[in-house]
């Protein structure tokens, strides 16, 4: 069984910690069979599940009927379910609120993007009232408006020193661990050296506690765009595309379904409808 406590287990025993991301019943069961450390029900669901263009438009009630596929998919695995944009930043009660509803509907703890009084705010609530939480630091996909786009964080001294003084505070308040997103490699290892929960990476280099990466990425779902930071390990897009080409020849050919995959009637029944045709 994967808890909250496995994470700083494997840091401590400098072993890398594992995550991916999952969205359904069936990828849960498999990711759980695999021994991954931990899944991320991610907003990022938002584009690769739902099509949407961003991640602003996913609500907490969308994200839920996700949570509760994936806590059905992996009984014993640590399971976060990412708050989506708004669903924390209007109050606390607000934030606890739903919070408490990702734990409901099977999640072992959120996670929260960015750093500032309110976030550590509701860190400290969280925490206090029960539920993990993961922060998420360096390119924050929520922020994206104001960060000005799909930027690497932390390209100096001085914007590391800053995004290793949130981590900080994000420690003190009660972080589990914190996602360290798109930045370079000497600057997440920098900022892993010097906190005591663990770094989790994505686009942020080998040095970090662990790694996490949206699973339709590394799975090759899609053939248009791979960031950098993505290494295909499989290639499910043309997979899935030569099945279902074979498929639909078949039916067209009248291949399939044979017999094989058909159910036989008695034969006195047959010969009864045999006599009936009209
Ligand atoms: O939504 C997401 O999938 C994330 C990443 C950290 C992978 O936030």
């Amino acid at each position: 069984m994967k808890t909250v406590n496995t994470f700083q287990k494997l840091k401590d025993n400098n072993e890398k910690i594992t995550m991916l991301t999952a969205y359904d019943y069936s990828t849960a069961q498999v990711l759980e069979e695999a021994g991954i450390d931990g899944i991320l029900v991610g907003d990022s669901l938002a584009m690769v599940a739902l099509g949407y263009e961003n991640t602003y438009n996913i609500t907490i009630d969308e994200m839920l009927i996700f949570v509760k596929a994936v806590a059905k998919g992996a009984k014993n695995s640590f399971i976060i379910g990412d708050m989506p944009f708004m669903s924390y930043n209007l109050s606390i009660e607000q934030g606890l609120e739903n919070a408490s509803k990702m734990i409901k509907a099977g999640a072992s703890g959120v996670k929260l993007e960015g750093c500032n009084e309110h976030i550590l705010k509701l860190v400290k609530r969280c925490t206090e009232s029960g539920i993990p939480v993961l922060g998420h630091l360096g390119f924050t996909p929520q922020l994206m408006n104001t960060i000005g786009g799909h930027k690497i964080q932390g390209k100096t001294s001085e914007k590391t020193e800053e995004i290793l003084m949130s981590a900080k505070k994000l420690e003190e308040a009660g972080c589990f661990a914190v996602v360290l997103e798109l930045m370079p490699a000497e600057s997440a290892k920098y900022i892993t050296e010097n906190l005591n929960i663990p770094t989790i990476g994505i686009g942020a280099g080998i040095h970090c506690s662990g790694q996490i990466v949206v699973i339709d990425d590394i799975l090759g779902k899609f053939t248009d765009f791979t960031p950098k930071f993505v290494k295909k390990y499989a290639d499910i897009h043309h997979t899935v595309l030569s099945a279902a080409e074979k498929y639909i020849k078949e039916v067209k050919d009248e291949i399939f379904p044979s017999e094989k995959e058909s159910f036989e009637l008695d034969k006195k029944e047959s010969e009864k409808l045999c006599c009936s045709t009209k």
